[in-house]
């Protein structure tokens, strides 16, 4: 058993790639967790790449209980703000009660370190710039809604378990890996057989 073995949600994705790859360089033992629905399996360098989605709560709980993890980071998520106000419930389903089910398998398999991909979309339009931690959260669409709603069942859980964790609410990212493997558009796949997903338009993201 290792203690250095990570679980990655969303890992194929361009966020979660870069931060595979880092963790990989840094000597983890990785296992991504992901669906692929808009991310590519060729943007897994390193470690395991476990085809599912975060609503399959079985399948979830097999890969917690194959492995023993001492951290998860989380940043599989939909994340595009026009569409989550026209699809609302889909955001509520797969940012908030997916890492429900998430937090349910730390809760379970004693997983008590977690890192939380949010947004800067909490805030809303804070007004006076910088935007610091202080800074009152009022988003103003549903995506920051969603993704708000996982940070307080996070501080509960946290509060209640004595979790360490941390909340990421970065605003848009930008950027390549320096040595080109990973970018902002990995190849699209379409290999995931299980239930769907839903599918990222090309329309603002967050
Ligand atoms: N890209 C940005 O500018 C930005 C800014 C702020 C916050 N974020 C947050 O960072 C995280 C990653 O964003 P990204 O830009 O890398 O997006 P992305 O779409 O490239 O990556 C998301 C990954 O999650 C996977 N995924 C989505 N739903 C899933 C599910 N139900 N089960 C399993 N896998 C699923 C996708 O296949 C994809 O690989 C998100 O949580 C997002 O809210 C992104």
């Amino acid at each position: 058993m290792t203690t250095n073995q990570v679980l990655v949600t969303g890992g194929a994705g361009y966020i979660g790639s870069h931060v595979v790859r880092q963790l990989g360089e840094a000597g983890y033992d990785i296992v991504v967790y992901d669906s692929c629905v808009t991310g590519s399996p060729e943007a897994v360098l390193f470690g395991k790449l476990v085809l599912g989605d975060l609503n399959d709560l079985d399948r979830l709980h097999q890969v917690f209980a194959e492995h023993q993890f001492t951290a998860v980071l989380h940043f599989a998520a939909s994340l595009t703000v026009p569409e989550s106000v026209l699809k609302p419930l889909d955001y509520y389903a797969n940012n908030t009660r997916n890492t429900l089910n998430l937090l349910r398998c730390c809760q379970n398999f004693g997983v008590s370190q977690f890192i939380f991909s949010s947004t800067a979309a909490v805030y809303g339009e804070p007004g006076d710039a910088p935007v610091t931690e202080d800074t009152p959260t009022k988003p103003i669409n549903p995506y920051g809604r969603s993704k708000l709603m996982s940070e307080m069942m996070l501080q509960d859980l946290g509060a209640a378990l004595q979790y360490a964790l941390c909340n990421l609410r970065y605003f848009n990212v930008a950027g390549a890996d320096p040595g080109g493997r990973l970018g902002r558009t990995p190849v699209r796949q379409n290999i995931y057989s299980g239930p769907p997903v839903m599918p990222r338009s090309s329309a603002k993201r967050a």
